[in-house]
């Protein structure tokens, strides 16, 4: 294993037309690793993940993952390299059920690793694997964001970047969701964790 990070950010400007958002941020996040991103609301916490994924295009600086440099590719061409997004708002398609939710995650992604199948991946999930056949909109908030983390997981990713991932969850379930996060990186992924405040705090305790 390379002792190079997996992603390096580096002098990274990134903002919404004329408005700078990001100033020459520098972060690593090593292999094999969690990394949290801390910062209170309106920071630049979803816009830094927006800029690694290529949907907030940077303006300055680098980004390189596994080696090569990632810094201005389309978030289709990130999603192959191996990188992976659960988004804030979990995005789940309420109509779909389940296993098509994480059907639809299979579609992108690497195309050099052989992913795992539907079916594999909703078994890793236990509140999920009981509800395969439900549609998004019957999901608790819990089970949404389990779904998000397994959409993005079939992808077969090296890197999962999770936006706010227990924003909303009731206590229980947030210590659900951290043991999903860690039992993930035990399994040898390198996550990038991006958390609200309070979850820093929660992991305090
Ligand atoms: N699409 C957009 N167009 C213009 N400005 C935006 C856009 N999205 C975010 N911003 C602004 O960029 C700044 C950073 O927002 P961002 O969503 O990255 O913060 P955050 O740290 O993720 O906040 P939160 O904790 O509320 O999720 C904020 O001032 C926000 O108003
Ligand atoms: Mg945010």
């Amino acid at each position: 294993m390379s002792d190079d990070p997996l992603l390096s950010v580096r002098g990274l400007v990134s903002g919404y037309g004329s408005t700078r958002v990001l100033q020459g941020i520098d972060f690593d996040v090593p292999r094999g690793s969690v990394v949290t991103l801390i910062g209170r609301n309106g920071v630049g916490k979803t816009t830094t993940l927006r800029s690694i994924l290529g949907n907030v295009p940077p303006s300055e600086g680098t980004i390189t993952f596994d080696g090569a440099d990632i810094t201005t590719l389309s978030p289709e061409k990130t999603a192959r390299e191996g990188i992976a997004l659960v988004p804030e708002e979990r995005r789940v398609f309420p109509g779909l059920t389940v296993s098509e939710n994480v059907e639809i995650g299979r579609i992108g992604g690497r195309r050099d690793a052989e992913k795992p199948t539907v079916d594999a991946i909703v078994d890793e999930f236990e509140n999920l694997a009981r509800h395969r056949n439900s549609r998004g909109a019957n999901l608790s908030g819990g089970e949404q964001q389990m779904l998000a983390i397994a959409r993005a997981l079939v992808s077969a990713p090296d890197l999962l970047l999770l936006d706010e991932p227990t924003e909303g969850l009731a206590p229980a379930v947030v210590k659900q969701v951290q043991r999903k996060i860690e039992e993930l990186n035990d399994d040898g992924a390198a996550a990038d964790e991006v958390l609200d405040r309070y979850l820093g705090v929660s992991m305090a305790d």
